[in-house]
């Protein structure tokens, strides 16, 4: 898999993306990060990349031309391009596993107060938010969706099992049970004795049971 950022900050994705398992899925081929300047693509002296908004109001918008030339430049035969904003459809792992099985993506990043809509008509097939906050600009949120994306690229986990049991995997979406490992009691506490017993029918009953009763305290929503 390809993916391309192309942002006015191309050292913020670079921290998340080259470190860590995106460093270990970069070197064995599983994925290429392409980092892009914004500002590359433009054409004038000042590189300008924001200008008023018509009809007036604060901030400044993102100009559609360097916007344009990026993915002209970029664009493939088979490439999804996707915005990020907080205007964007809430991402979930369904998504990181839908855009797991394409072979291209672009990632265009905002900042300041919007981007000239004309790229959202014109370019982009999917807005996507990571969340109900304001971020000062997208490419955080491009990094985040790539982490969730290429996690999921086969190879890349050690343990495939580890992405298939975790939560919001499955049909019946649930927290998590809590993990331990040794020491057996530490400060007192002591890991729940189960855990101990080599009972494997047993242990899956109360992760079952410690799963659903951490997802009515963190998230019943999920439950719903
Ligand atoms: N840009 C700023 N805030 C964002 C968010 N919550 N999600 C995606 N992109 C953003």
């Amino acid at each position: 898999m390809k993916i391309d950022i192309v942002t006015i900050f191309p050292d913020i994705a670079r921290g998340p993306l080259e470190a860590s398992m995106m460093a270990r899925a970069t070197e064995s081929g599983k994925v290429e990060f392409g980092f892009h300047d914004l500002r590359d693509f433009t054409t004038d002296k000042h590189r300008q990349v924001d200008d008023e908004p018509y009809g007036g109001g604060p901030g400044m918008v993102m100009k559609a031309e360097p916007f344009f030339a990026a993915v002209e430049a970029l664009r493939e035969e088979s490439t999804r391009v996707i915005f990020l904003t907080p205007q964007g459809r809430p991402f979930v792992q369904e998504k990181a596993r839908e855009l797991s099985q394409e072979t291209h993506l672009i990632f265009l990043c905002g900042h300041y107060e919007g981007i000239d809509h004309r790229i959202v008509e014109e370019l982009v097939d999917e807005e996507i938010s990571i969340g109900d906050y304001v971020l000062t600009n997208g490419t955080l949120a491009a990094a985040v969706v790539a982490d969730a994306v290429v996690r999921l690229l086969p190879g890349v986990l050690g343990d495939e099992r580890s992405a298939e049991e975790e939560s919001f995997s499955g049909d019946g979406k649930r927290i998590e049970a809590p993990h331990y490992t040794r020491p057996a009691e530490f400060r007192g506490r002591k890991v729940p004795a189960v855990l101990l017993s080599g009972n494997h029918a047993a242990i899956e009953k109360w992760r079952e049971e410690a799963a659903l009763e951490r997802t009515r305290e963190m998230r019943p929503d999920l439950l719903e």
